[in-house]
């Protein structure tokens, strides 16, 4: 594995970017616009250098980091000899699947394909002429200080798709983790009904956003409250998650709150808009 393709340079796919450049692969960041793409780059810089003050890497890491990667927003743009492609775009099936049909012509069969979906069935997504060779890594947010990579499994991805991913995870200093398909996966069919949750209980007007975060701080030990870590993943990404679970389990239980579908709605959708259950500067 040399030649990475990653499609989505938003809040994961400009640090799926950043990881892979700096382990040394090169690297392809495709967005749909330029602007989009040059404050993922600015994003990419910014974190190399707290990485730098840190003393996690050099300055000389940080320019091959930049180095390794070229920004793209035509899909024709693709390299032939591209070996992974990680779609890390919008939390929509219909939007993946697109773009997996106009990817998939444009390059030789032995390529791996790999989303960075939070939830939605692998099984389901796969493109049914690349099965075997499609299948899920969910990396975590921040993707360059999170070590988990959760790898999804499905139904007809092969053995050697599997063990090449868990290979190539360990290569890029991650955890990897194997699990089955099932809706929400492991990360998230834990994580996300606790977020609607809480938020449920700012609905329900049982404390403030401040204090249902403290709670959770001070007596779970959570480094981060949990309506704090929704505005960071992106409410519309922790809406699409209870929607898969939703409807994938049949169950009452994972219902969004009307509160979150009311925030997504309006565009608050946390940190990326500036509001979302805090403000901040964007
Ligand atoms: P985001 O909204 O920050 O970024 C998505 C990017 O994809 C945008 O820049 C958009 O312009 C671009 N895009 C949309 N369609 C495209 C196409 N056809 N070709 C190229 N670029 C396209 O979304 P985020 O949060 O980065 O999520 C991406 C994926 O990662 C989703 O599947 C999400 O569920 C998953 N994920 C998100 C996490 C989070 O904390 N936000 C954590 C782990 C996984």
């Amino acid at each position: 594995m040399k030649n990475i393709a990653v499609f989505g340079s938003g809040t994961m796919g400009n640090g799926i970017a950043h990881v892979f450049a700096l382990n040394g692969f090169q690297v392809q960041l495709f967005d749909k616009e330029e602007t989009i793409l040059a404050r993922a780059i600015q994003t990419i810089s910014s974190n190399l250098d707290r990485q730098i003050k840190k003393n996690i890497i050099t300055v000389e890491q940080k320019e091959s980091t930049l180095q390794n990667i070229k920004t793209e927003t035509l899909i024709s743009s693709i390299s032939k000899s591209t070996d992974l492609v990680i779609e890390a775009i919008v939390e929509n099936k219909l939007a993946k699947i697109s773009l997996y049909n106009e990817l998939l012509p444009l390059l030789n069969p032995n390529f791996i394909l790999a989303t960075n979906t939070s939830s939605i069935s692998i099984t389901e997504l796969a493109p049914k002429s690349h099965s075997d060779k499609f299948i899920g890594m969910h990396f975590m947010n921040p993707v360059p200080m999170m070590e988990l990579v959760e790898i999804i499994k499905g139904h007809l991805t092969s053995e050697e798709t599997l063990s090449t991913i868990v290979s190539l995870s360990v290569a890029l200093k991650k955890k990897p983790v194997a699990v089955n398909d099932y809706p929400g996966f492991i990360a998230n069919r834990i994580l996300m009904p606790m977020i609607n949750e809480a938020i449920f209980a700012l609905y329900e007007n049982v404390a403030t956003a401040q204090d249902i975060d403290q709670v959770m701080k001070l007596g779970m030990n959570h480094p981060m409250g949990p309506l704090a870590l929704a505005d960071y993943i992106g409410l519309d990404v922790c809406l699409s998650i209870m929607e898969v679970l939703y409807s994938g389990f049949s169950d009452s239980k994972y219902r969004p709150c009307p509160l979150l579908k009311k925030m997504v709605a309006s565009g608050n959708l946390g940190k990326k808009s500036g509001i979302g259950f805090y403000t901040y500067n964007t």
